[in-house]
């Protein structure tokens, strides 16, 4: 890990955003989605929170993130949204996680696997609406819950969907797969099937349809980390920015101006190192292009990302110097969201790909 450049976690803001999230939906439940190492937090560290917020389960995409969370002392159960490898299932049995369950296979193979252990393993249907990814169809659905009636060792805990497009301001895709997602609860209710956990927004639904009378729980990931799904949503839940990506200044060279050097150093005379590259999870469409925070002042990066460094220009500072903090975002003068949209990307993914050798440092 490198010591250098660290990504710092206010754990004070996670609690804000989840206090002000579980607020915001009440008396809905909140399944908090800390899946890819909590969209880059590092999960372990986020537990203490969701345990003292009460958090009853939370949401990962792989058997794997569910047994590290439970190892790490998670007390709530733990949901896998996507679905699973047949040979995933002892594992999942084992470490009682509960299982989002669209595959006739998988929940045939869940059930025989439970019944030879003597347990009963807990599912949510997952309902396909519009996604095109995964999900049991309408169509399919009566077929499913009459598999399911036949299965003595699996029940029925939960059943949700997945927005295609509540990142987007028209919601009228979003709408329609709500409908018909309420069509397949129906469908389940007429069946007798009345599960605990009716869920299908994540954070752009939270934040667009929180007040339906149908669904009972919600799945947001990004919100609860602070940042919003669209930079036009109004920030109505009060969420605040979890993370700030802080590197130091290691060399500073000042250059002589020649005119042959001009290419490289674009018109630079002072050039200040700095200790994070793509290997670090810095996007290397940022050369040339990307910018930091060097005492408070906007700073362009000049040249190529590099595999472990960005070269920043620090011609116009005037009292800069090795051990000086750089921001790479700072969530005022730079944001997450700045560097997403320079490096034609989303928010998400700059979050997710901070690489396990930048160190997580945990403030309150
Ligand atoms: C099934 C499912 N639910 C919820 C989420 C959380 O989404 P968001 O981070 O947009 O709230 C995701 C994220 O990818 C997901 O795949």
């Amino acid at each position: 890990m490198r010591n250098d450049t660290y990504l710092e976690v206010n754990l004070s803001n996670f609690k804000n955003n989840l206090e002000n999230i579980i607020k915001y939906v009440k008396p809905k439940e909140v399944l908090p989605v800390i899946k890819a190492d909590a969209y880059g937090m590092g999960v372990k560290n986020m537990i203490g929170v969701i345990n003292d917020m009460g958090v009853k389960t939370a949401c990962v995409a792989l058997v794997i993130e569910g047994i590290e969370l439970k190892e790490a002392g998670f007390n709530g159960d733990v949901l896998v949204i996507n679905p699973c490898m047949l040979k995933e299932l002892d594992e999942a049995i084992k470490y009682d996680l509960v299982l989002g369950a669209s595959i006739k296979d998988e929940i045939i193979e869940l059930n025989n696997k439970s019944k030879e252990c003597n347990k009963i393993s807990r599912i949510h249907l997952e309902i396909e609406t519009g996604m095109h990814r995964t999900g049991i169809r309408l169509e399919d659905l009566q077929e499913y819950i009459e598999l399911c009636k036949g299965l003595d060792n699996i029940k029925i805990e939960g059943v949700y969907t997945h927005f295609a497009t509540s990142d987007e301001k028209d919601s009228q895709y979003m709408k329609e797969q709500a409908n018909l997602f309420k069509r397949a609860v129906e469908m389940l209710n007429k069946n007798n099937i009345f599960p605990k956990y009716v869920h299908m927004s994540n954070s752009g639904g939270v934040q667009q349809i929180h007040d339906d009378d149908f669904t009972t729980a919600v799945r947001p990931g990004l919100i609860i980390y602070g940042h919003n799904v669209n930079d036009d949503f109004e920030n109505s839940i009060g969420i605040k920015p979890v993370s700030r990506l802080i590197s130091k200044v290691t060399l500073i060279k000042d250059i002589e101006n020649k005119p042959n050097m001009q290419y490289a150093i674009n018109g630079a005379t002072k050039i200040a190192t700095v200790p994070i590259g793509y290997a670090d999870g810095y996007p290397r469409a940022l050369s040339n292009k990307g910018k930091v925070v060097i005492n408070n002042v906007i700073c362009n990066i000049i040249g190529n990302v590099l595999m472990d460094n960005i070269l920043v220009d620090v011609s116009n500072l005037d009292n800069v110097n090795v051990g000086d903090i750089v921001y790479i975002w700072d969530n005022d003068k730079i944001t997450v969201e700045n560097i997403a949209n320079e490096a034609n990307t989303i928010n998400y993914e700059i979050l997710s790909r901070i690489s396990p050798r930048v160190e997580r440092k945990y403030v309150y």
